[in-house]
C-alpha cells in the first residue's frame, strides 16, 4: 500500500501535482488546505472572523462541516486564504482536521491500496511513514504569477497586472512567514523528503520527475 505526502508553499504546484498523480495512479487525493479553506469560509460567512475566541468558533465550525470536497471557486480567494492561514495555527482545530486526514488515508489505502494527500504537514505529521515524501517549492514571484494566471481575467492593463502582482507577492510571502513560522506543525519539509523547485519547470516536467522517482524506487525495491 503506498502513500504519497506533497508539502510545499503556496501556490508551488502540489495541488496540481497530487491531481495529476491521482489520475495516473488512480490513487485518491485529498487536498488538506482545501479543509483549512471550508473552515475559514464558513467562519466569514456566519460573521465569526473577528470572534473573541476564534480558536473555539474555528473548532466548532470544523466539527459541523462534511469535508466531501467539491471545489468551490469561492475558496481559493486571498481572504480565506488568510483567514486559513491563521486558524491554521490553533491546535485543537488541527488535531480535528489531523484525524479525518487520517481516517482518510486508512480508508484509501485499503480500498485503492495507495492514497496521496497535499498541504504543510502531511510528511512531517500526518504520514510520517509515506512511501514517497515530497517537498514542492518556487519562487515567490513565480508563484503569484501562477495565482494571476489562474484568476483568468482575460484583460487587464499593464499597470492593474503589475499591481495584482505586487500585492499577490505580498499575500503569499505573508503567508509563507506565518506557516513557516507557527508553532504547530510548521511548514518544513520532512528530512527524508525529496524537495523540488519549480520554478523553471511546468507542471508536466514536474509530474515526469516525480514519477521517475517513484517508479525507479519501486523497481529497485522489486
Ligand atoms: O494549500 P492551501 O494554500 O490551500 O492552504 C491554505 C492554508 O491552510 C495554508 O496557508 C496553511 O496555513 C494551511 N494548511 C495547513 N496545513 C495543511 C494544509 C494547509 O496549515 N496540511
Amino acid at each position: 500500500m503506498i502513500e504519497i505526502a506533497i508539502d510545499g508553499t503556496a501556490a508551488s504546484g502540489k495541488g496540481t501535482l497530487a491531481k495529476k498523480l491521482s489520475l495516473k495512479y488512480k490513487f485518491p487525493y485529498l487536498d488538506t488546505g482545501l479543509m483549512y479553506r471550508m473552515v475559514a469560509y464558513d467562519l466569514i460567512y456566519q460573521k465569526k472572523k473577528y470572534s473573541s475566541n476564534l480558536e473555539l468558533e474555528s473548532c466548532k465550525t470544523a466539527k459541523k462541516i462534511d469535508f466531501q470536497q467539491s471545489e468551490n471557486i469561492q475558496l481559493r480567494s486571498e481572504e480565506i486564504a488568510e483567514l486559513a492561514s491563521k486558524i491554521a495555527s490553533f491546535p485543537d482545530l488541527r488535531e480535528i482536521l489531523n484525524s479525518q486526514q487520517i481516517e482518510f488515508a486508512k480508508k484509501n489505502k485499503k480500498k485503492y491500496g495507495g492514497c496521496i494527500l497535499d498541504g504543510r504537514d502531511i510528511g512531517t505529521k500526518i504520514l510520517p511513514n509515506a512511501n514517497f515524501k515530497f517537498f514542492i517549492n518556487a519562487s515567490v514571484e513565480i508563484r503569484a504569477k501562477r495565482r494571476l494566471l489562474e484568476k483568468n481575467i482575460s484583460f487587464l492593463h499593464e499597470n492593474d497586472e503589475k499591481c495584482m502582482l505586487q500585492s499577490l507577492i505580498i499575500e503569499i510571502n505573508k503567508r509563507d512567514v506565518s506557516d513557516v513560522k507557527r508553532k504547530v506543525s510548521p511548514l518544513v519539509p520532512a528530512e527524508d523528503a525529496f524537495i523540488i523547485d519549480t520554478s523553471l519547470i511546468d507542471a508536466n516536467e514536474l509530474l515526469s520527475i516525480v514519477t521517475n522517482i517513484i517508479e525507479g524506487s519501486s523497481k529497485k525495491s522489486d
